[in-house]
């Protein structure tokens, strides 16, 4: 049965378990949900699982902690969680309880969260490694530290506390970077999603507009969808285009801008994340389109590195090589080609890098060296290609014509085992595609 995480229940079993023999028979693996955060008094954030936590149970309810135990006889997969409660349920909405856990979610064992201390104690026992996310929440990483020492208190009547602790994103993390079919239909329909509400605000733009009024039509599909915005939307029009993480998203955008919009939707948890730049007014200026098409150019070159074997630094390295040359051409850098990529002057339009793994999270895990180089592609890793350039408003070292242009393009793609596909192909890329779906807007 599909769950309405979109992910079988047999699926999230086989993650933990393939965690679980990565461990091995001597470790235990604590990982709590994220816990509800305060926006102001008595209103919440709206609430998002830890993604972690969620890849292991696709659970969606905050107090509540997973603890794996690798060949624990009476079960190796324990959910502590909330227990039933009609009272409260008529405030905030159903719970699954520990029937609930066990029987909709594939755990072995569900108990009341505020028994919690009573039994994680006797679960530690006898486990030599722990492994877990120290750091992240201080107030559970205390609670911890005092389970061990409970156990530690009894060595002399016998017990065997735990000597060794692990980060858990070592193991996890490297599973999640490899998607699966399923993660793999998500992450399209994400796309999709996205690809529909950048199309929206093409067709919603006209000078004057303000960048609130974009973001509005872009989030309008998202939820219409049934997706949230994976991040904060950037809509930057004109030289707000330059500020990467630009989120007053409150000024208009005047005849003759750009407007940069950076925006994804998270469905079932999994995100996209695009970036188009356009001209308000359907038509780029010449200036413009010479830095849209060198930014199309080097997509393009960065494309050609996502296959599988490759580094997947490559795909940067041509990125940046394409941008140098082009800055060079267009005379806004100097010099020659072998001294501008020795001196990484790109820097100057070019302060990002050209992409992150995708997933669960917009910056997904997963490490990107190992052991000191660039890792190489392998097929279901997924990430983004976002080339850009920014030429800041009051840089007085170009041509006065340059200042204030602010362009990226972003695009989610995964490798296959041939080469890679683009989970966001359907949307207008080049200058002359976006121009052509401007067209079309109705007056
Ligand atoms: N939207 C965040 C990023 O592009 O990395
Ligand atoms: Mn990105
Ligand atoms: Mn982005």
């Amino acid at each position: 049965m599909k769950a309405a995480s979109g992910i079988t229940a047999a699926e999230f079993a086989r993650r933990r378990k393939q965690l679980m023999q990565m461990a091995g028979e001597d470790a235990i693996l604590i990982l709590p949900a994220a816990p509800e955060r305060v926006r102001s008094l008595d209103t919440h954030y709206p609430y998002r699982q830890d993604s972690d936590f969620w890849y292991l149970t696709g659970f969606p309810e905050p107090e509540a902690v997973l603890a794996l135990i690798p060949g624990r006889r009476h079960g190796e997969v324990v959910l502590f969680c909330r227990p039933r409660d009609p009272e409260r349920e008529s405030w905030d909405g159903p719970r699954a309880g520990q029937e609930g856990a066990v029987e909709r979610y594939g755990m072995d064992d569900a108990y009341p969260i505020e028994d919690m201390d009573e039994i994680l104690p006797g679960l530690l026992e006898g486990r030599s490694r722990v492994y877990y996310h120290f750091g992240r929440e201080p107030e559970f990483d205390r609670t911890l530290i005092s389970w061990v020492n409970q156990v530690r208190a009894q060595v002399r009547h016998g017990a065997q506390p735990p000597h060794e602790f692990l980060e858990l994103g070592h193991l996890l993390h490297e599973q999640r970077l490899f998607k699966s079919k399923d993660e793999l239909r998500l992450m399209q329909r994400a796309a999709d999603i996205s690809v529909q509400a950048h199309l929206a605000a093409m067709h919603g733009a006209h000078a004057g507009v303000h960048e609130y009024q974009l973001q509005a039509v872009i989030e309008c599909v998202f939820r219409a969808s049934d997706a949230w915005p994976a991040y904060g939307s950037i809509v930057g029009a004109g030289a707000n285009g330059c500020v990467l993480h630009y989120v007053a998203n409150n000024a208009a955008a005047r005849d003759g801008e750009l407007v940069l919009i950076d925006a994804g939707a998270e469905y079932r948890g999994y995100a996209s994340d695009i970036t188009r730049t356009f001209p308000v007014n359907g038509r780029f200026t010449p200036e413009q389109r010479a830095l849209h098409d060198l930014v199309t150019q080097a997509q393009q070159a960065a494309m050609a590195q996502a296959r599988p074997g490759v580094p997947y630094e490559a795909g940067h390295q041509a990125a940046v090589e394409t941008l140098t040359e082009g800055l060079l051409q267009l005379g806004l850098l100097s010099g020659t080609l072998e001294e501008n990529l020795a001196e990484a002057s790109y820097k100057r339009f070019y302060r990002h890098k050209t992409g992150h793994w995708l997933g669960l999270d917009t910056h997904d895990v997963g490490d990107y060296r190992i052991d000191g180089q660039s890792r190489l592609l392998e097929p279901g890793m997924v990430f983004t290609i976002e080339p850009g350039l920014y030429i800041a408003p009051d840089d007085t070292s170009v041509a006065a014509k340059w200042r204030g242009i602010g362009i990226r393009t972003e695009d989610n793609v995964v490798i296959t085992a041939n080469g890679h596909e683009v989970l966001t192909a359907a949307l207008a890329r080049s200058a002359e595609e976006i121009e052509a779906v401007m067209a079309a807007r109705v007056a």
